[in-house]
């Protein structure tokens, strides 16, 4: 009895990580292998992507995602880019507000998901289609200081250079422009974070076994470990020239939701900050 009862706490104290520890993920891939794993793991699951994550979130990411963009705060007309869009949820939310949306994407399959969703859309008839490109988030197709506003909804994690695509964020963003971040979080009190664990590292795998790619949802909860603490993103974002950085967090610290404001000019081909 004693023993089931240590045995029982062992594994609740291996599930709880520390809410934002430094990345020991070994087992986890990096640099160009990390890159082509993450497109070929999105063109697998794209199909599924949209059911799974509904049930992954309980369906709160739609709210979430309201929530972004109303963070954001534009005026209908502005120019907003969704940053790896995916299969387009973001930018349905953005183009229904009224902004002129360019979805950007590394997987051709997600964006073949995105595209076959918004092309008959009704928003398709007063001239809300968003604009779907695909590219890596450290080259965007874009000029600079030509966006309004960014979105980037859970893919911090899946990028391999995140400094780099930070600073493209920065670039694409006129002085003024608008960014909402969300990304998922380890919430910080024990009980939370021990609910969170369950459900992320137990329930998640199992629904992507039954529903989609046992692999790529195995990896997803681990993928966590390569997210910069908050106070590592908001150092980030202000080096790369963002300001008012703000975090909030939903669902007891399980998801976070980063605004920041593009400050000064883009940086000139000196690198200089005007
Ligand atoms: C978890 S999905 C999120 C999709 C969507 N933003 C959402 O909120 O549901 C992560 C997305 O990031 C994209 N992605 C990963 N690495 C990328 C990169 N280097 N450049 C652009 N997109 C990338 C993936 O293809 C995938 O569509």
């Amino acid at each position: 009895m004693r023993r089931a009862m240590l045995n029982a706490a062992r594994r609740a104290s291996d599930l709880l990580a520390p809410p934002h520890r430094p990345s020991t993920a070994t087992s986890l891939p990096t640099g160009e292998v990390k890159t082509l794993a993450v497109e070929s793991m999105f063109d697998r699951i794209s199909g599924r992507y949209d059911l799974v994550n509904r049930l992954m979130t309980f369906g709160l990411d739609i709210p979430w995602r309201r929530r972004s963009v109303r963070a954001l705060a534009l005026p209908p007309g502005s120019v907003v880019v969704d940053l790896a869009c995916g299969t387009g949820d973001f930018c349905e939310i953005l183009a229904r507000s009224g902004h002129r949306v360019i979805g950007i994407d590394r997987s051709a399959g997600m964006l073949e998901v995105a595209s076959a969703r918004l092309r008959d859309h009704p928003l398709t008839r007063y001239g809300y289609q968003p604009v779907l490109l695909r590219s890596d988030g450290t080259e965007l197709p874009l000029r600079t200081a030509s966006a309004d506003g960014l979105t980037c909804g859970f893919a911090l994690r899946n990028f391999t250079d995140l400094p780099s695509v930070i600073d493209e964020m920065a670039r694409v963003l006129r002085p003024g422009g608008r960014l909402a971040l969300l990304e998922v979080s380890v919430p910080s009190s024990p009980i939370a974070r021990l609910g969170n664990a369950i459900w992320f590292n137990r329930c998640v795998p199992l629904l992507g076994r039954l529903l989609s790619d046992p692999d790529a949802y195995s990896y997803l909860p681990r993928s966590v470990e390569y997210l910069p603490d908050p106070p590592g993103l908001a150092q980030m974002l202000t080096e790369a020239g963002f300001a008012t950085v703000c975090r909030r967090t939903l669902l007891a610290g399980s998801a976070q939701l980063v605004t920041a404001t593009r400050v000064g000019m883009p940086p000139g081909p000196s690198g200089s900050q005007a």
